[in-house]
C-alpha cells in the first residue's frame, strides 16, 4: 500500500510514543525510520516499529535517558547513550561530531550504550549536507559465522559513507559486512518469499533459501568480510568498553534490559585537506564518470553507491511510500504490540 511520507512518520511517532517515549524521540526515532523507508531500505523503516514498541514498553529503551557528551581530546570524544533510543542518540552524537570537525579538521565521537540505531546512511548524510564525509559502523547482535566457522560470533556489523557533492547530491555508501542485513531476512518473511541462495545457512551450516530455515548469516566476500566485521567490532565496542564479538547483546534477548551496543563516528572536514569547492567538484565528477562506465552484459547502466535509493526518495517522496499491508494495518491500530519478540531465538520461526 502506498503512504505518504507524513502520514507514515506521524504514523510512527504516534505508535511509539503510545508505547512511552516521549515525543520528542519518538520523533527523532521516526525520522531515521522514514529515512530508510523512502530510500526503499524497508528493512529499516516501519516493518521495525512493532519491535521497538515492545521494547519501550517493557522498559528496554530507557524513555528518559541521560544523554552525556565528553570530550577527550582536540578531536575525539564519547557519547554516552544511557540505553536510550539509539537513533537519538546517534543522530545527536553526530551532530556534536560535527561541531568538532568543523573547528578541528577531523572528530572521532564514540556512541556507547545505545539501543539499535537502524540504518547508518541517515548518520552520515547529516555530515554530508554539512559538507564534511561522514563515516559511521556499529555493533549488532552476533547472528554471523565467522570464515570457516559453524556458530555465530560476530554481528551484521554495518560500515556506512558519505561525501558531499554538488547541488545537495552525495555519494552515500552503506552496507552490512553480512551478504544481507538480518532485516531483509525479516522483510523476506513478512512477504512470505524465499531468499536467494548465499544469503544465510540453516542449522546445519549449509545454504538456505527459506528466510524461516536461517541459523546464522554469511560474511561478504568470506574472510574478507570477516575481517571487515571485526574491525566493526573492535572500533564500536572493544575500544569504547563495551561487551563485544558473542557477547554483544541480542536484539531479541529479554526485552526489558537495555541493549548496551556502540557506534563510532567519524567527521572528516574537507576543507582541511583540500579545496571544498574543488572536493565537491569532484565528487560529482566522481558520480558523473562512475554513470558513464560502459555497462556489463545484463546491466542497462553503472549506478554509484547510494544512486539508486536517492532515486527511491525522489521517487517515494513525491509519489508515496510502498508499505506491506500488514504493517501498515499494525501501525493504524490501537495496538501496542503483540508480544511477538520477547526471549526469541532470533532464528525464531
Ligand atoms: P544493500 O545491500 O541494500 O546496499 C549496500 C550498498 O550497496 C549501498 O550503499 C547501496 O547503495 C549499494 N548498492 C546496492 N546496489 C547497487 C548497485 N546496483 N549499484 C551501485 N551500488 C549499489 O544494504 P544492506 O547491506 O542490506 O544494508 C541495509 C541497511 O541495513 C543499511 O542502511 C545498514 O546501515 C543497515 N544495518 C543496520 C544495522 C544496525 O545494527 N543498525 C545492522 C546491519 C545493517
Amino acid at each position: 500500500m502506498l503512504v505518504s511520507k507524513q502520514d507514515l512518520k506521524k504514523l510512527m511517532k504516534d505508535k511509539l510514543h503510545k508505547a512511552g517515549l516521549n515525543e520528542l524521540h519518538a520523533d527523532g526515532v521516526a525520522d531515521v525510520l522514514l529515512h530508510a523507508d523512502l530510500r526503499g531500505v524497508h528493512s529499516h523503516g516501519a516493518m521495525r516499529v512493532e519491535y521497538y514498541a515492545e521494547r519501550i514498553a517493557k522498559g528496554g529503551i530507557n524513555v528518559d535517558p541521560e544523554f552525556t557528551f565528553k570530550q577527550t581530546g582536540p578531536s575525539t570524544a564519547v557519547f554516552d547513550g544511557d540505553n536510550g533510543a539509539g537513533h537519538v542518540a546517534a543522530k545527536e552524537a553526530m551532530d556534536e561530531a560535527i561541531k568538532m570537525a568543523k573547528e578541528n579538521g577531523i572528530a572521532t565521537v564514540g556512541v556507547r550504550r545505545i539501543s539499535h540505531s537502524g540504518s547508518l546512511s541517515y548518520f552520515v548524510q547529516q555530515a554530508a549536507k554539512e559538507n564534511m564525509i561522514g563515516i559511521s559502523v556499529c555493533q549488532s547482535d552476533p547472528m554471523v559465522v565467522p570464515f570457516g566457522g559453524a556458530e555465530p560470533y560476530y554481528g551484521t556489523n554495518p560500515i556506512a559513507f558519505a561525501a558531499p557533492g554538488e547541488d545537495g547530491e552525495h555519494i552515500t555508501f552503506d552496507m552490512a559486512t553480512t551478504v544481507q542485513a538480518w532485516g531483509k531476512i525479516l522483510h523476506a518473511r513478512s512477504k512470505n518469499e524465499a531468499i536467494p541462495e548465499g544469503w544465510a545457512v540453516d542449522e546445519n551450516g549449509e545454504n538456505t533459501t527459506d528466510p524461516f530455515d536461517v541459523k546464522a548469516l554469511l560474511p561478504i566476500a568470506g574472510p574478507k568480510g570477516y575481517g571487515l566485521m571485526m574491525m566493526v567490532d573492535i572500533l564500536s565496542g572493544v575500544l569504547l568498553g563495551l561487551p563485544f564479538g558473542n557477547k554483544t547483546s541480542s536484539m531479541y534477548h529479554d526485552l526489558s534490559e537495555g541493549r548496551n551496543l556502540g557506534q563510532l563516528h567519524i567527521v572528516i572536514n574537507p576543507e582541511y585537506f583540500t579545496n571544498l569547492k574543488e572536493f565537491k567538484q569532484n565528487i560529482t565528477k566522481t558520480m558523473n564518470d562512475l554513470n558513464s562506465i560502459k555497462p556489463a552484459k545484463g546491466f542497462d547502466h553503472v549506478s554509484y553507491p547510494g544512486q539508486r535509493s536517492a532515486e527511491r526518495e525522489k521517487k517515494q517522496e513525491a509519489n508515496g511510500i510502498e508499505i506491506v499491508d500488514d504493517i501498515y494495518e499494525y501501525l493504524a491500530s490501537d495496538v501496542v504490540h503483540n508480544n511477538a519478540y520477547d526471549d526469541k531465538d532470533p532464528f525464531a520461526k
